[in-house]
C-alpha cells in the first residue's frame, strides 16, 4: 500500500486575498463569479467548501490550481504567487477529464511520465490505483468507465504526485453512499498520512462536517465568503453522535434549510 510515501509531501500554505473574478454570460452581462475572497488556509488545513450551485466554488479552485487567473486579488501557495498548474497542486475536478486514448495505468501515471520519473515510481501508480479500488480495470479506457470510476482515476492521478494541496471539486459526487463513505476515509487516511493541504468542494452537509477541519460556506450573486465553520470535533469522527449533529442544524440554518 502507500504508507511508506507519506515523506514526499510538504502542505503547502494558501493565501486567498481580495480575490474576484468576473465572467461574461452569453448576453455579455458580467457574472461576479467571485467577489472579494479572503482565506488563509494553514499548510496541512483540511477545509471543506459548500454552497449553493453558481456560488463560485469550482472557480474558486480552478484559481488556486493556476489552471485560471483572478480578475482581481492574488493567490499565493507558501509566499508565491499562483500564475499556472504545477504538479505540486494536485487536482481532480467535477467532470474528470482522462485522456480518452490511454487505458487507467497510463492515466494515473501522466505526471511522472511528464516529469520523467515514471521508472522509478511505476510501484506507486499501482498502489494509487489499488487505493481508489480500480487494480482490476487499470487496463481499460476511459470510456469503459462509470462516471464514479472515472472520479476516482482522476483522484488517483493527482495523488501519485504527492502534492502539497490537494483540490477536489466534488470528488466523490457519482458514488453510491457506501462507496463514499469509504472513500471519505481513504481521503482522511491519506491526508493523515501525506500531511499534504486539501480543499474539497461539496455539495453534502455530513460530508463536508465529516472531514473539514474548517467548513467555508459560500453564497450566491456575487459568489463570496458567507461564514466560516470551524468543527471542533475530534477525528475520526463519528457521522451520528450529539455534537455532529449539532453543526449539521447550524450549516443547515446558515445554508437557509429548514429542518423538520
Ligand atoms: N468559463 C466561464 N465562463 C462564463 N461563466 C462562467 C465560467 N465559469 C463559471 N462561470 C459562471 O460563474 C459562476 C460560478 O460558477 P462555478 O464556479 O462553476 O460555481 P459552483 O461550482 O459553485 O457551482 C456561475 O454563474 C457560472 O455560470
Ligand atoms: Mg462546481
Amino acid at each position: 500500500m502507500v504508507e511508506e510515501k507519506k515523506a514526499a509531501s510538504l502542505a503547502g500554505k494558501i493565501s486567498i486575498r481580495n480575490v474576484s473574478k468576473n465572467f461574461m454570460d452569453a448576453k455579455s452581462t458580467e457574472v461576479k463569479a467571485l467577489h472579494n475572497i479572503n482565506l488563509e488556509i494553514k499548510a496541512g488545513e483540511f477545509i471543506t467548501i459548500i454552497g449553493p450551485s453558481g456560488c463560485g466554488k469550482s472557480t474558486l479552485l480552478r484559481l488556486v490550481s493556476g489552471l485560471d487567473n483572478p480578475s482581481n486579488g492574488e493567490l499565493c501557495i507558501d509566499g508565491e504567487s499562483i500564475t499556472g498548474p504545477h504538479f505540486t497542486r494536485g487536482f481532480a475536478f467535477q467532470n474528470p477529464t482522462l485522456f480518452p486514448w490511454k487505458d487507467v495505468w497510463h492515466n494515473v501515471a501522466t505526471g511522472l511520465e511528464a516529469r520523467g520519473t515514471l521508472k522509478e515510481h511505476k510501484a506507486d501508480v499501482d498502489a494509487y490505483i489499488e487505493l481508489v479500488g480500480l487494480t482490476k480495470f487499470k487496463n481499460a479506457f476511459p470510456r469503459q468507465l462509470s462516471g464514479g470510476m472515472a472520479q476516482r482515476v482522476a483522484l488517483a492521478r493527482a495523488l501519485v504526485n504527492h502534492p502539497k494541496a490537494l483540490l477536489l471539486d466534488e470528488p466523490l459526487g457519482a458514488l453510491d453512499a457506501l462507496t463514499r463513505m469509504n472513500m471519505q476515509d481513504e481521503i482522511l487516511h491519506i491526508w493523515n498520512e501525506q500531511k499534504m493541504t486539501l480543499l474539497f468542494v461539496t455539495h453534502d452537509i455530513d460530508e463536508a462536517i465529516y472531514l473539514g477541519d474548517r467548513v467555508v460556506i459560500m453564497s450566491v450573486n456575487p459568489g463570496q465568503i458567507q461564514r466560516i465553520i470551524e468543527i471542533d470535533i475530534p477525528k475520526p469522527r463519528r457521522r451520528n453522535d450529539d455534537v455532529f449533529f449539532q453543526y449539521k442544524k447550524l450549516m443547515l440554518d446558515e445554508l437557509g434549510v429548514a429542518l423538520d
